[in-house]
């Protein structure tokens, strides 16, 4: 007799912390018996991770709601459950709308497949959130999330051969925009010997690269008996095991504590991508302070400086606010000028949106209108698109290596390099997107392209051989 099982349809929205979380709650479910499905329409339940950090993302999340109240009217056993950032936001709120009922916050996903057994046997809506998010994660808290990561391991499922890994949760610095803090709660490092039994434990299945997450995660700090732990310590030990060829870490705070063994881990470890995802904000120092970075626009450029020589070849990616309240068309133009001597490679600029209970939204006017906001978004976008062209033309007629991620989704420009084989996807280690033309089989190995074309944000070129390994050089 075939035995149907219930169907899970999953949907992730914001960053990589979220995206891993997914896998780990997927991987849950499945061992817990159930099964995932690609069709809303067919799913039985409806998992959506949620992110708060911009109103635009809750606004999606709350349309895409909407929709459901209206499935839930043909289906009423549907079990619509909302986790991440939103859930621990609104927490009980959202569980008066008729579309959801299971809210579950970051810290309890551990919990979310017994809430959702639960709501199946009882038919009783259910939640789990911290209620003072703030306080000192307990001991239990954080062993539960301990033993949840463990077992389920870590995002090895988007991409092949590659693998996000959690070495710490929360953040402290309070930037006075940001709404992590508030939901995601209080830093937490993870125990140094945990990351690295799961990156080998990853590395025996073939991953190759490794990135390890952290809002901070130049932050991390750990103090094991006499020795303290940060992450210069944890890469140079991903960095002893075998398999691993790339790691990489996300997203690193403009602080001078621990930076210079990092950039040291980069310059010393030929497996230690030289890349820095190091958002500045602003240029603008009276702006910096109000959003309580703690740098202002010459130690940023100071810090890059010190990167990039004691780590030459260093790329670097930034993130911009645009429009914080007080933003002026001064303070804008010094965002433009950091944003020109600090030479990104890329960038992700975002329009100031306030979010409730946040220091900002408390207590500075959104003075900035739209319109000005989306101008120098545009008008910074532009800047750095040049600046992106100039680096990436320098690539012309080189040879990179890439480690190849599959199928490339977006059609390319390049079509009439077309020869019969699809056009595949890459990175470097400094993560240039590389596309060239190739078998699907490449998908997870280590290739050489010799670039033939460049944009400002992609390469283009022919695939001279594939590597075995993913080393520099
Ligand atoms: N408004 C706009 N952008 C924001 N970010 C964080 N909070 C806000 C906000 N309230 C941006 C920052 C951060 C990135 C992940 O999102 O640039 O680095
Ligand atoms: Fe938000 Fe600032 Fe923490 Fe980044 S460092 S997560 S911007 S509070």
């Amino acid at each position: 007799m075939l035995i149907m099982k219930t169907k899970v349809f999953l949907q992730t929205y914001g960053c990589q912390m979220n995206k891993l979380d997914t896998t780990l709650v997927t991987e849950s479910l499945q061992r817990a018996g159930y099964d995932l499905t690609n069709g809303i329409k067919d799913a039985d339940i409806i998992v959506m991770n949620t992110c708060s950090v911009r109103r635009h993302a809750e606004e999606k999340v709350f349309s895409h709601l909407g929709h459901l109240k209206h499935l839930k009217e043909n289906k009423p056993n549907l079990v619509v459950c909302v986790i991440g950032c939103m859930a621990q936001r609104l927490g009980a709120e959202l569980l008066k709308s008729k579309a959801v009922d299971i809210v579950c916050g970051p810290t309890q996903i551990p919990q979310l497949t017994d809430l959702i057994n639960k709501t199946l046997q009882q038919k009783q809506k259910s939640i789990a959130v911290t209620s003072q998010i703030r306080r000192k994660v307990s001991n239990g808290e954080t062993q539960a999330l301990e033993e949840f990561e463990s077992v389920y391991d870590t995002d090895d499922k988007q991409l092949p051969n590659q693998a996000f890994v959690r070495v710490m949760h929360g953040c402290n610095k309070f930037c006075t925009y940001c709404i992590v803090p508030y939901v995601r709660g209080p830093e937490v490092s993870r125990p140094p010997n945990a990351i690295i039994e799961q990156v080998k434990k990853l590395a025996g299945q073939g991953v190759k690269l490794v990135t390890l997450l952290g809002q901070t995660v130049n932050s991390y700090k750990y103090t094991a008996g006499e020795k303290t732990y940060c992450l210069a310590d944890l890469l140079y030990m991903a960095a002893q095991i075998d398999g691993i060829e790339w790691i990489r870490f996300v997203t690193s705070y403009p602080a001078e504590k621990f930076f210079d063994q990092i950039c040291q881990a980069m310059a010393d470890v030929p497996k230690v991508c030289k890349y820095l995802h190091i958002p500045a904000q602003s240029g603008s120092d009276k702006i910096l302070k109000a959003m309580n970075r703690k740098y202002t626009a010459e130690q940023y450029l100071n810090l890059l400086d010190r990167a990039k020589s004691i780590a030459p070849g260093l790329a670097v990616a930034g993130d911009f606010i645009v429009g914080f309240p007080g933003e002026t068309e001064d303070d804008f133009l010094a965002t433009v000028d950091l944003l020109k001597k600090a030479q990104y490679k890329n960038c992700f600029i975002f329009k100031y949106s306030p979010r409730p209970d946040t220091i900002a939204e408390k207590n500075l006017p959104d003075d900035v209108p739209q319109e000005i906001k989306r101008k120098r978004n545009t008008e910074l976008l532009t800047v750095q698109e040049k600046i992106s062209g100039q680096l990436s033309s320098q690539f012309l007629n080189r040879q990179v290596k890439v480690l190849v991620e599959g199928l490339s989704k977006k059609p390319h420009l390049d079509t009439e390099k077309k020869i019969g084989l699809p056009q595949l996807i890459g990175r470097t280690a400094e993560d240039w997107i590389v596309v060239f033309n190739g078998t699907p089989d490449l998908a997870g190995r280590f290739a050489h392209i010799k670039i033939t074309k460049t944009s400002p944000l992609t390469l283009f070129g022919e695939l001279v051989n594939i590597s075995r390994s993913g080393y520099r050089g």
